[in-house]
Formats: structure tokens, C-alpha cells, sequence
């Protein structure tokens, strides 16, 4: 891939992304209490729950201790994050995708912690200093232990304390923000909370009921804090991000046609369509493509990820051109990446979905960021440390940072394409 091949808009974002949860270490939330509890068990059960994935004779030692399943101090990147900033600085990137943790700005109801809030408040000094543009999210999964306590997204009225925590992340941090993201992945959180077997916090599986209340809140929540974010400042512009896979069919049959198009459009469209006179950008994360054939899912895994997932990079394609046609708004990559120990895949990777979105926008699609996932190997939720999404490999014990050859590959060609 070269410059000449490519040119991509000068304000193009390019960058990487991370959740609090997953990358700062040493939070006290509603996961971090899951995770005492069940860890254990999912270190028993690791056995038979990922000796198929590819990697399971490297990991195996790791993922059969509980400690893997605590997010613990995770990558530290609550205290190393000048140096984290450096190497996007390092990488010729220009944008980060990062959430602010409400269980540390308000760790017990209607009390704000100060000096979590003036954390934050040098997190984005550091950002700004380095000319990187932050992309916000307000909810990626983790709410305070209280919250959970009142049942959560789940009763309506808590939703208020959602948009409490939202208005004062745009009273504090206003200055700094243009992109923000409201909710991450909503329809994934619902149906891993309350549907799937393969539980998380709160482990409601099979509460249907409990999912469709959690969902209207979660709508509810999303306008609401939109509303506030119109009434804050017209710089803020608020989005979401949308888990959206390439579902596909691979016959003509009309069983399997309908199959698929059910599955997409409960899984991608039914969120983002209540709430698309609400959002100024779509978020796109995009990791799987799923083919539907004789009227069920299944997928050739020719090429897989460490954790098992097919690797289909090219289909962005489709799913951006899906996502433009069916709400005509500036989409963002939010996440996009692929969990590789060895780093043999991401290079390869990166290079074809770079491609990818170069094509969609060359049919009319307007994309205005590529936000790779992940900065930092970070804490991969119920699988917990062991998968390596990070274009920055940590050693957990030492944590010491080392870019990954992807990853410095990437960044020259971010730096070229920057140059235009
Ligand atoms: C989530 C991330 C997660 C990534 C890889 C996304 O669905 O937003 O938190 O680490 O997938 O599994």
C-alpha cells in the first residue's frame, strides 16, 4: 500500500481505541464485583470453553488460573497514560476513542469524586497537548456498584442518574469535546446480560422481559443524553456504537433469506433505528461476518482469530455501504481488530479494511475515522487477559509496552496518508 494508491480526507480520523474497564486498572464496578465471583468458575470451566480456539495449547496455563478473569490493575493505564499517548503520538495517529468511568467519578450516589474528575481533566490536557483528537464514551459497559444495586439500565427510573453523569462529563470536560459516544455496543450488553447462557453482570440469562425493559431504558437514555448534549454546546456531536456484522446469505432460498435478514435486523438495525433522529454519527464496530446457508448460520472459519472468530476484514465494505444507505450519517470506525497473539494476522488485517473503507467512501459512503481496537492488549471481559487485541503488546507483569511490527507498519502508513 502506498500513498499514491490512497488519498484520504486531511481531517480524516485515525486512531485507536479502549474502555476504561478493560484498560485502566483498579476500578470498583459492577464487572469488578462479577469478576470476584465468578472467576473461579470460569477458570474451571476454561477447559472445555476455549480448548477449540487456535491458540488453546499457548494460553492454556493462563486461562485456567482465576487471576486471569480479575481485570485487576489490567494494563495500568490509569497511571501510564502519558506514555500510552506517546506511542499514539509515536504511530502518526490523531484521534482516540477512550471511556470515562462513572463508577470512579461518582462512586457513591450524588457524590462526585474530585479527584477523579481533575484525573480526567489532565487525561484530555494530555490528549490535547498531543493533537489528539478524543472520541467519548459515556457507557462501555460498566456502571457504579450503587447503580447496579438499583437494578441498573433495567428500571426506568434510574435512567435519570445516567443523564446526571452525562451532563456533568459536559459541564467538566465540555471544552474538550466534539465526538461523543453515548452507549457501546447496547444490543450486545442486553443480550449478554440478560439472554445468553455465557453470562454477564447481571447474569439475567433468558429474563426476556428484563432485555426489552433494559433496551427501552437504554433508548431512552441515548435521547435523553443527546437532548442535554444539543443544550451543553452545538461542538458536541453525539453517537453510538453500533456492533454490526456482514450477514450474509449463501443460497437462494427463501428460508435462508429470511433467517439472515432476521438475525441482522434484531442484531444491527433495531437499536440504531429508534434512535436515528437522535445521533449526529454512527459508530460502526465491526469484527464478524456471519453466512447464512439451508436457513442457518454457518461459517466456513477458513481463516480464524485467536479466539475463534472468522477473519473477514474486506466485508467492512458491505456493512459501511449497509449503514450509509440505511441512515445517510457520517459513520466512524469505532472498533475494528482482531485478537492475535503471534501477530501474523493484523497486519494483513489493518491493510484490507483499510482498502475496504477506501472503497466505500469512493462509492459515496462518508466515513470519517478509522479507530483501530485496540491501543493496549487489554482485559477481553469473561475471556479475561489472555486474548491480545492490543496494537501495543503488554507484558502484565512487567508492564512494560511494546509496539507490535503491525503496529509500527500502520503508523507509517498513517503518517503517509496523513501527508496526502
Ligand atoms: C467491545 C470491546 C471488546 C471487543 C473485542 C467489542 O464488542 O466493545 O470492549 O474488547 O469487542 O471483543
Amino acid at each position: 500500500m502506498t500513498k499514491q494508491k490512497y488519498t484520504f480526507p486531511k481531517r480524516f480520523l485515525w486512531g485507536a481505541s479502549t474502555s476504561s474497564h478493560q484498560v485502566e486498572g483498579s476500578n470498583y464496578n459492577q464487572w469488578s464485583e462479577w469478576e470476584d465471583t465468578n472467576a473461579l468458575s470460569l477458570s474451571k470451566k476454561a477447559i472445555y470453553r476455549l480448548d477449540e480456539t487456535p491458540v488453546w495449547d499457548d494460553i492454556k496455563s493462563q486461562a485456567i488460573e482465576r487471576d486471569n478473569y480479575i481485570s485487576g490493575k489490567a494494563v495500568d493505564h490509569y497511571n501510564r497514560y502519558e506514555k500510552d499517548f506517546d506511542i499514539l503520538n509515536q504511530l502518526n495517529m490523531n484521534s482516540y476513542r477512550f471511556s470515562i468511568e462513572w463508577s470512579r467519578l461518582e462512586p457513591r450516589e450524588g457524590e462526585w469524586d474530585q479527584k477523579e474528575i481533575d484525573h480526567y481533566h489532565r487525561y484530555f490536557e494530555a490528549l490535547k497537548k498531543r493533537k489528539i483528537t478524543p472520541v467519548v464514551t459515556l457507557f462501555h459497559w460498566t456502571t457504579p456498584v450503587w447503580f447496579a444495586e438499583k437494578d441498573g439500565f433495567e428500571r426506568k427510573a434510574n435512567v435519570d442518574y445516567f443523564v446526571r453523569f452525562a451532563r456533568k462529563v459536559f459541564a467538566e470536560y465540555g471544552a474538550h469535546l466534539r465526538l461523543v459516544c453515548t452507549l457501546n455496543e447496547p444490543e450486545i450488553y442486553v443480550g449478554k446480560g440478560w439472554l445468553d447462557e455465557d453470562a454477564w453482570p447481571p447474569a439475567k440469562h433468558g429474563s426476556r422481559i428484563g432485555a426489552i425493559k433494559t433496551s427501552l431504558n437504554l433508548i431512552s437514555a441515548h435521547k435523553q443524553v443527546f437532548a442535554a448534549a444539543r443544550s451543553s454546546s452545538r461542538r458536541i456531536k453525539i453517537g453510538i456504537a453500533n456492533n454490526v456484522s456482514n450477514y450474509y446469505a449463501a443460497d437462494d432460498s427463501l428460508k435462508t433469506k429470511s433467517a439472515m435478514k432476521l438475525k441482522r435486523y434484531i442484531s444491527d438495525d433495531l437499536f440504531v433505528d429508534r434512535i436515528k433522529k437522535h445521533v449526529d454519527w454512527i459508530g460502526v464496530n465491526y469484527y464478524f461476518s456471519n453466512k447464512y446457508l439451508n436457513g442457518k448460520e454457518q461459517n466456513e472459519n477458513k481463516r480464524v482469530n485467536d479466539l475463534g472468530w472468522e477473519m473477514l476484514p474486506d466485508n467492512i465494505e458491505h456493512v459501511i455501504m449497509r449503514q450509509w444507505q440505511r441512515y445517510k450519517k457520517p459513520i466512524i470506525i469505532t472498533e475494528n481488530g482482531v485478537a492475535d497473539q503471534g501477530d501474523q494476522y493484523r497486519k494483513w488485517w489493518i491493510a484490507h479494511t483499510i482498502d475496504a473503507i477506501h472503497s466505500a467512501m469512493k462509492r459515496g459512503a462518508r466515513v470519517e475515522g478509522y479507530l483501530h481496537w485496540s491501543l493496549l492488549d487489554n482485559f477481553e471481559w469473561s475471556y479475561g487477559k489472555w486474548p491480545r487485541f492490543g496494537l501495543v503488546a503488554v507484558d502484565y507483569k512487567t508492564m512494560e509496552r511494546t509496539i507490535r511490527p503491525s503496529a509500527a507498519w500502520f503508523g507509517k502508513v498513517v503518517g503517509n496518508l496523513r501527508k496526502g
